[in-house]
């Protein structure tokens, strides 16, 4: 099929690269020419596993780059929208970027196309193409509009896309159907797993092609990425109380996701969750319910709880190294999660932002999310400053402190004896609990997680008086 992304970002090239990969001719539409320069040259802007190759199979055989929606339009049956919905300030999804691109839309129509929403949007925003597209001019009859939702995270995008848990088709009208069904169709009726060349994945794998109407289809996408939140919230609740109680979250989360009802997934605690859609989209969703009438108060309690993850981390900081002012930290880890240089709202990022205005000198590894970071932190801070390493060993210089912020594995497996020869006191707070206390604990670190007791070397000491007491009677 003949099919054109509007928005070359982290979904729209995913989806585009990937539509090519299913057999379909694709024009991509970005408005940034620095971008779009990039892409023509073979050249990816994001960090995100398999799309080069994927891009350098597909480019100009059958993936093209434009900045024109008009030659987009002409060429394609079924066009995708996946521009960015940021949070305005009142919380709500900010649907200019939408707009602009259906009002030029609306221009260059004559002949009949599928408008699929793609991008995450407030329920009903379906209608508001629909009406936007009539009243700047096209004829009713040349187009239908339909949404479906992307699921893809990133860092893994391209095998979510590929070998998704279900693919989800809004539409209101038989047309838009059999066209939605037809793009996904290597995927629900599984031939792409059949295909010599795939991208390897499990082949047995059968993806639920669900079909409903536009305005459950939107609903789901806002459902889906809430719910997930919630669970990680949740989890981050609860550690708080086994910290206080002295109980040990992986136990807890062993023995909660056990149940197929819950599932372990998403129950990993930490500094709490980020990135440029859960924190957005559970606010939208939050003022989707209030439009529709109705109070959807525990979304509060899921940003609240995400928000206090945060200051509960730079609280234990503060524990261990008491004031903070030209204190030596090394930060591990600047982007949202790992496997990706998105620093959109990481809370990494909000923790060195914090850390430096206390005065804190900081010298920050991240394996590919630094330029993007430094970009968004502002070197200097008042007293405080930021400097980037080029590996762990070289950021615990002198350091009073390692602070892990973001999953990546590379930080999971580090030289611990070598760390600590680096470092000037040896204490890690650790925001995504990647070891084990006790092995922290035999490596003779002071070390504080999430949800598990601390680790404080001194407490073995403060254990001798009475020993030696003994031995001395
Ligand atoms: P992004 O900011 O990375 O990309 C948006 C792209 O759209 C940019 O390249 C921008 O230049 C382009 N653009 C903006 N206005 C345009 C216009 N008028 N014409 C042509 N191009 C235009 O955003 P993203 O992360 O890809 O997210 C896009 C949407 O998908 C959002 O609604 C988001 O919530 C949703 N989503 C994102 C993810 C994710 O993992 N990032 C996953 C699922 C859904
Ligand atoms: C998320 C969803 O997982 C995707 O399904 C969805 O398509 C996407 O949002 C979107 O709509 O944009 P993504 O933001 O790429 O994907 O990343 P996730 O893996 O979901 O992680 C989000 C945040 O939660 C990260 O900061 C991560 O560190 C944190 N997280 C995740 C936890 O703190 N604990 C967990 O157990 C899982």
């Amino acid at each position: 099929m003949n099919i054109s992304v509007i928005g070359a970002g982290y979904v729209g090239l995913v989806s585009a690269v990937c539509f090519a990969e299913l057999g379909h001719k694709v024009i991509v539409v970005d408005n940034d020419p620095s971008k779009l320069l990039i892409l023509k040259e073979g050249r990816v802007p994001i960090h995100e596993d398999l799309l080069p190759e994927l891009l350098q199979r597909h480019l100009s055989q059958s993936l093209i780059f434009t900045d024109s929606i008009a030659q987009a339009v002409r060429a394609s049956e079924v066009i995708f929208i996946t521009v960015g919905t940021p949070s305005s300030s009142t919380g709500d999804a900010d649907l200019c970027c939408v707009e602009a691109v259906i009002r030029e839309l609306a221009m260059h129509i004559t002949s009949r196309k599928v408008i699929v929403e793609k991008s995450t949007v407030p329920v009903r925003t379906c209608d508001s193409i629909r009406r936007t597209m009539e009243l700047n001019g096209a004829a009713p009859h040349l187009f239908s509009v339909a949404s479906n939702p992307e699921f893809l995270r990133e860092g893994t995008a391209v095998m979510d896309f590929l070998y998704p848990d279900r693919i989800v088709v809004g539409v209101d009208d038989s047309y838009s159907e059999e066209k939605l069904s037809q793009v996904y169709a290597p995927l629900w009726e599984g031939s792409y797993y059949r295909r010599e060349g795939l991208i390897p994945g499990d082949e047995s794998h059968s993806p639920r092609f669900i079909i409903t109407n536009t305005k459950s289809a939107e609903l789901i996408k806002h459902a889906s990425n809430a719910f997930l939140a919630m669970k990680i919230s949740f989890i981050n609740a609860v550690a708080n109380i086994a910290e206080r109680v002295g109980a040990d979250i992986d136990q807890i989360k062993e023995g909660v996701g056990s149940d197929r009802r819950i599932g372990p997934g998403f129950l990993n605690a930490g500094i709490g969750f980020g990135g440029s859609c859960f924190p957005k989209d559970v606010l939208a969703f939050r003022a989707v319910a209030r439009d529709a009438g109705y109070d959807f108060d525990l979304l509060d309690s899921v940003m609240r709880i995400n928000q206090d993850q945060r200051h509960q981390f730079l609280r234990k900081v503060r524990d261990v190294l008491w004031t903070l002012r030209d204190k030596r930290i090394a930060i591990l880890g600047l982007a949202f999660k790992a496997d990706t240089d998105d620093v959109r709202e990481s809370p990494a990022i909000e923790i060195a932002k914090a850390l430096i205005k206390e005065g804190c000198h900081i010298t920050a590894y991240d394996p590919v999310a630094m330029p993007r970071a430094l970009e968004q932190i502002q070197t200097r801070i008042g007293d405080g400053t930021i400097e980037a390493a080029s590996d762990p060993y070289t950021a615990a210089k002198n350091a009073d402190a390692v602070l892990i912020l973001t999953e990546w594995g590379e930080f999971a497996s580090l030289d611990l004896t070598k760390l600590r020869r680096e470092m000037r006191l040896p204490v890690i707070i650790d925001g995504r609990n990647l070891y084990r206390p006790e092995e922290m604990d035999a490596a003779g670190f002071v070390y504080y997680s999430v949800g598990r007791a601390p680790v404080f070397p001194s407490d073995r000491i403060s254990a001798a008086p009475d020993l030696m007491f003994e031995e001395i009677a």
